[in-house]
C-alpha cells in the first residue's frame, strides 16, 4: 500500500522551466523557481503549474504535496511585464489568457491529493490566489499579504472565485477596494492561511503537518478533501446521498477495515507512513 514498489511516476521526470518538482518521502514538493521577479507568474509558468498539478494529481505514489516559492518570498502574483504586453493583444486573447490562469487555480483547487502552502516573505495578489486554493497554509511570521491590484488599475479578478469562498465577502470586499497589505496573523484571522511559525520554524512545521496527513488512510484524507470543497454546493438530498455513499463505501474498504483494525488492536494501521 506504500506505493515503493510502484515504478517512477512521469511527474518526477518532466522538466519544467520555471517549476521544481521533487520527492520528499510520500510527498512532492512543488518549488515556484523564478526568484529574479519574485516567483511572478508568466504564461508559461500558469502552464507548468497547471500541468504539474494534473499530472501530480492523477500521480498514485503520493499522498500529499507542498506548494512553496523559491528566494526571498513565494510570489508576487502576475508578472507584470507579461501583463503589461497584454495591449498587444486582441480582447479575445486577453480572455483566453485568464482562463488558462482559472484552470491552472481550479487544477490545484481540484487536486486529489492535500496541497500545502509553505508561504515566507510574500504572497500578492495572485501569490494569494495560490495560497487560496491550497488546503493547508503554513507562513512564516512577517510574511505580508495583499490584493494589491486595485492599486495597478486593475482587479483581483480571477482570484476572486477562489478566495472570496476562502475568506468571506465581507473581507474580500474591504480588502479588494483597500488594496492595503496584511500580516500573517491578520491571514490567519480571516482563514486565508492556517498557521504561522517563526521562520526558523516553518520546515519543522510543515514536516509536522505531512506526519500528521501521512498518519491518516490516504483514501480517507482525499475523500474528506472532496466532502469539505464540495459539499455546501449539493443540494440537501444531493448531499445526504453523496456523503452516505461516501461512508458506507469507506467503512468497507480495505483501507477502512485495516483502520479500525489497527484501532482495536492498539497498533499502527498498515498504511502509516513517517518517511518525510
Ligand atoms: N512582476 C514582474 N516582475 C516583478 C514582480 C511582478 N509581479 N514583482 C517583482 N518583480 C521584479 C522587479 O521588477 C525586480 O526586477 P529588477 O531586478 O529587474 O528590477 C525584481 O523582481 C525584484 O523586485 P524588487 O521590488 O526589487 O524586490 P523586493 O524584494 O524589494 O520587493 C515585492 C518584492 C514583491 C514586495 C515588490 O517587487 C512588489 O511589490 N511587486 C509587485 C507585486 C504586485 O503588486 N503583484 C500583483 C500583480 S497583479
Amino acid at each position: 500500500m506504500s506505493g515503493d514498489s510502484l515504478p517512477r511516476e512521469s511527474w518526477e521526470t518532466t522538466p519544467y522551466q520555471h517549476l521544481t518538482l521533487s520527492r520528499r518521502g510520500f510527498a512532492a514538493v512543488v518549488t515556484l523557481n523564478r526568484p529574479e521577479v519574485r516567483n511572478a507568474f508568466n504564461a508559461t509558468l500558469i502552464a507548468e503549474l497547471a500541468d504539474a498539478f494534473e499530472r501530480l494529481s492523477n500521480a498514485n505514489d503520493i499522498r500529499a504535496i507542498v506548494l512553496q516559492g523559491a528566494g526571498k518570498l513565494f510570489s508576487a502574483g502576475a508578472d507584470l511585464n507579461w501583463m503589461g504586453a497584454s495591449m498587444a493583444y486582441t480582447h479575445d486573447d486577453n480572455i483566453a489568457d485568464a482562463l488558462k490562469m482559472s484552470d491552472m487555480l481550479r487544477a490545484i483547487d481540484t487536486c486529489r491529493h492535500p496541497v500545502i502552502g509553505r508561504l515566507h516573505g510574500a504572497a500578492l495578489g495572485g501569490g494569494v490566489g495560490l495560497a487560496a486554493v491550497c488546503d493547508l497554509v503554513i507562513a512564516a511570521e512577517g510574511t505580508l499579504f495583499g490584493f494589491t491590484e486595485a492599486r495597478l488599475g486593475i482587479a483581483p479578478a480571477v482570484i476572486s472565485q477562489f478566495v472570496v469562498p476562502k475568506i468571506g465577502q465581507s473581507q474580500a470586499r474591504a480588502l479588494f477596494i483597500t488594496a492595503e497589505q496584511f500580516d500573517a496573523r491578520k491571514a490567519l484571522d480571516i482563514g486565508l492561511i492556517h498557521k504561522v511559525v517563526p521562520a526558523e520554524q516553518l520546515d519543522e512545521a510543515i514536516t509536522a503537518t505531512l506526519l500528521a496527513i501521512g498518519a491518516n488512510g490516504p483514501a480517507g484524507v482525499r475523500a474528506g478533501k472532496l466532502l469539505a470543497r464540495t459539499v455546501t454546493q449539493l443540494e440537501p438530498s444531493e448531499a445526504s446521498e453523496t456523503t452516505a455513499a461516501t461512508i458506507a463505501s469507506l467503512r468497507v474498504s480495505e483501507e477502512g477495515q485495516e483502520g479500525i483494525r489497527a484501532f482495536l488492536e492498539k497498533r499502527a494501521p498498515r498504511w502509516k507512513r513517517d518517511d518525510v
